[in-house]
């Protein structure tokens, strides 16, 4: 916990930097001195520095050169910006794995809601929340779109834990007022509305200038929310202008079919939730797999963004895959979601392997029309991307300058436990950062950073 820049003094890296400018886009530079200042903000990014150069430069930037060590990365190690995931449930951490090949309602009957309502104990809340952030960190997660429970007092926890542990994170009390058993659900639409107001002023109070914690307004799907409850959403989400929304969206066919029911009057889910005002450029759609034309034109004037959940996509319900190449082409902002624990993993690098697999399956399903995913655009998915769905973009998600730092320091090679492919003396840094992305996992992810605080361990 204790880095330079959480003590007040800057931090400072010489080596291999890696990240995206682009979709397509990775940059990567070479012997870059790369400056960190006390508030967490990037101040430099100089690639192409001679370590001879170095005290120079940070004399000129006003800092006494042996103020502050600068850490030299060797071959085999690199900073990338940490992952952002765009979905993620964190009152399931216990039950990831759990479940598996039931149909979405179902899961959430038998497995979901049992197991959240567990959450209405505090002491519980804070042993499970204190463990699932500090796995998200471990896994190099530096900013998550947390959805809690139904309960206010544990996603204050949550909240508070996030603000603790120094992971960046937007946290929403779930509502759900039907449709849910009756010790899992909210009461009327005025007392799940009062109950989200109490909270996202708590979470202004922990965080007034949302430096690391947000509060998002989470309607947990229309199927559990009634039109008092959506129309008091919206009127929230006017209210307060900057509050993020996120909701499960289009995610499978029984839950879809089960909403037109319950909402003859709407086309679409689009249609539904744009009538309550909460589709605008900070909304987050989870799944968002069955969208049609019409929804899909509407998703892209209206700018929300989608959390591509491959791996709960793949694992609840059958084999659904959602039309991100078309999403990209388009120009709406996609990121990556663990969903966990509908996804069995709180590893981003493996939701990004799974989209590689599922952009194949899409390439069959249109008959070649659309073009599997490279490497680089999951890699931006998983950094750049989900910090425009999370409207963080102006923050984090890559190194620009003004940036805040949230990092991680990768190291490979001889000496780093794990079962990532060997680093071999021909290989480029291109193919070590391949081999990482492909077969590395947390054992590689040496050092994690916040704002330029060290959080891994924390
Ligand atoms: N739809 C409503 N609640 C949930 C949930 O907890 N997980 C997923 N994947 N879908 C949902
Ligand atoms: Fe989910």
């Amino acid at each position: 916990m204790d880095t330079p820049a959480a003590s007040g003094l800057p931090l400072a890296f010489h080596g291999t930097v890696i990240h995206s400018l682009t979709p397509t886009t990775v940059e990567i530079l070479h012997d870059c001195f790369l400056l960190v200042n006390a508030e967490g903000k990037i101040q430099l990014l100089l690639p192409e520095t001679d370590r001879s150069r170095i005290s120079a430069i940070v004399a000129e930037n006003g800092y006494a050169p042996d103020v502050f060590p600068v850490k030299y990365l060797a071959r085999g190690q690199f900073l990338c910006p940490g992952f952002v995931d765009t979905h993620n449930h964190a009152p399931q951490w216990a039950q990831r794995g759990v479940g598996r090949g039931r149909n979405l309602l179902d899961w959430l009957d038998t497995v979901t809601f049992p197991h959240e309502a567990k959450f209405a104990d505090r002491e519980y809340a804070q042993t499970m929340y204190a463990q699932c952030v500090a796995g998200f960190l471990q896994q190099g997660i530096t900013t998550a779109a947390y959805y809690g429970s139904r309960h206010g007092e544990a996603s204050s926890i949550l909240a508070q834990t996030c603000l603790e542990k120094g992971q960046r994170a937007l946290v929403g009390r779930c509502n759900m007022n039907r449709h849910a058993p009756e010790w899992y659900c909210d009461g009327s639409a005025e007392e799940s509305l009062a109950e989200t107001r109490e909270f996202v002023e708590g979470v202004h109070r922990l965080d007034p200038e949302g430096d690391l914690v947000t509060p998002v307004l989470t309607p947990r799907f229309a199927i559990s929310c009634d039109e008092g409850v959506l129309a008091g959403l919206g009127q929230l989400a006017a209210q307060y202008d900057n509050l993020p929304i996120q909701t499960h969206f289009n995610e499978a066919r029984d839950e879809m079919e089960f909403t037109k029911q319950l909402f003859p009057g709407f086309a679409s889910e689009t249609a539904l939730y744009e009538r309550f005002g909460l589709l605008n450029s900070r909304s987050i759609l989870a799944h968002s797999i069955f969208v049609d034309e019409a929804e899909m034109a509407r998703l892209e004037t209206l700018q929300c963004g989608i959390a591509h959940c491959p791996i709960a996509n793949t694992t609840i319900g059958g084999f659904m895959v959602a039309p991100v190449r078309e999403y990209l082409r388009r120009g709406i902002k996609v990121g990556l979601g663990t969903d966990s624990g509908g996804g069995y993993s709180s590893s981003m690098l493996e939701v990004m392997k799974q989209a590689f697999i599922v952009s194949n399956a899409r390439q069959l399903f249109t008959k070649g029309a659309d073009e599997p995913l490279c490497l680089y655009e999951g890699f931006f998915l998983a950094t750049l991307g989900g910090a425009q769905v999370c409207g963080l973009d102006g923050k984090i998600g890559n190194f620009a300058v003004g940036k805040e730092f949230d990092a991680l320091e990768i190291h490979t090679g001889e000496g780093v436990r794990g079962v990532m492919s060997p680093v071999e003396d021909e290989d480029s840094i291109e193919v070590i950062f391949e081999k990482f992305l492909m077969t590395g996992d947390d054992r590689n992810i040496a050092k994690v950073y916040v704002r330029g605080r060290s959080v891994k361990d924390c």
